[in-house]
């Protein structure tokens, strides 16, 4: 089985091809240019997806050694994400599988990143649990098939990338904040400032809200001394922030490891990035002697290696879907219950 993906539902474009078990190609176009806004434009973005979609297509074939014809099915994101960012993907890949006469699949793309850890060698085994972090999203899964996903908790404010994004904008760190609160944070003391973790009622649910106030009211204070913070303060609180992120997102997954017993644990998303959380949750797979099975950093961030992943499975699990298929945005609802 051959798929051809596309994932367009923020800022980066994407095109993959999927032979078998194997990527042949996984071409991520990343738009930096939001920097200057410090944050995603979303017109600008679904400007760049048109520019972008066509030339990667291209080189991803080429990269490939397939033409159109080897494809079977043609697979893009439909959702969650900024409407007119994943409209160019599904669109442009709609029309595609249309005009070719291939089967077409759309593919939630929350599903895309929780499957995300099967494009490793080592594979996560049913049943596992899964956390997924990104800019829009702190979830945490319980998979026991392909099929079926139970949501565990989530977050009742911001995501866990959101928090990163903004403790960097507060620090003057520029977006995305993650990887600049990251390279910081590795300088930082541990110590000289602690910003404690929510206690939330959801047993497998987070808060990073209260964690991104405790920052800002920090820095306010710091700024009454001296308006610009030192290089050496703005290590010192990314290394504190950074510290009760992962170890909120660590507890609550170890929680769910007693209760629920999985063979295996998967981290995924952006944040899964994250060289702290990383570490951390291979450490948590120790513990408790399960393979812990994190991505490449090229599949935590949006990629269409996942979306070509997890419509593999679909097609494999019988799941039919017409062009007509109405996936955005609550196509995850099929597949999980509270
Ligand atoms: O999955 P993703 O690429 O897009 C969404 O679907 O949201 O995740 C993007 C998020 C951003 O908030 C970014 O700051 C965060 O992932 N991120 C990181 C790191 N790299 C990216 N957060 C912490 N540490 C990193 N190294
Ligand atoms: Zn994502």
């Amino acid at each position: 089985m051959r798929i051809l993906a596309f994932e367009s539902s923020c800022d980066e474009t994407s095109v993959a091809i999927l032979d078998g078990d194997e990527i042949k190609a996984n071409l991520i176009s990343s738009q930096d240019f939001h920097t200057l806004y410090g944050g995603v434009v979303p017109e600008l973005s679904s400007r760049a997806h048109i520019q972008r979609i066509n030339p990667l297509l291209k080189n991803a074939l080429e990269i490939s050694g397939f033409t159109l014809q080897d494809i079977d099915i043609v697979a893009a994101t439909a959702g969650p994400g900024l409407i007119g960012a994943l409209m160019i993907g599904l669109i442009y890949a709609k029309g595609l599988a249309f005009s070719t006469g291939k089967k077409f699949i759309p593919v939630n793309h929350i599903e895309g990143h929780t499957f995300s850890g099967f494009l490793m060698e080592q594979k996560p085994r049913f049943p596992f649990l899964c956390l997924m972090v990104s800019g829009g999203h702190s979830l945490l899964f319980f998979v026991e098939s392909t099929t079926k996903i139970q949501l565990l908790g989530t977050t009742i404010d911001d995501a866990v990338g959101e928090a990163f994004d903004k403790v960097a904008k507060l620090l003057g760190l520029g977006y995305p904040g993650g990887p600049s609160i990251q390279r910081y944070a590795l300088s930082g003391k541990k110590g000289v400032y602690h910003f404690p973790k929510a206690n939330v009622q959801g047993k497998y649910d987070f808060s990073f809200s209260g964690l991104k106030t405790s920052v800002l009211r920090q820095v306010q204070k710091l700024k009454t001394h001296n308006p610009l913070l030192a290089e050496e303060q703005k290590s010192d609180i990314a290394f504190a922030f950074q510290d009760s992120a992962v170890s909120a997102l660590i507890d609550k997954t170890k929680l769910a490891i007693r209760d629920y017993h999985p063979a295996s644990i998967t981290l995924v998303g952006g944040v899964a990035a994250n060289a702290a959380l990383r570490k951390a949750f291979f450490e948590l797979g120790n513990t408790f002697s399960i393979p812990s099975i994190i991505p490449r950093i090229e599949y935590c961030g949006d990629n269409a290696a996942m979306i070509a992943y997890r419509a593999k499975t679909l097609a494999e699990a019988g799941l039919k879907y017409g062009f007509d298929y109405e996936a955005f945005p609550s196509f995850t609802s099929q597949f999980l219950t509270a």
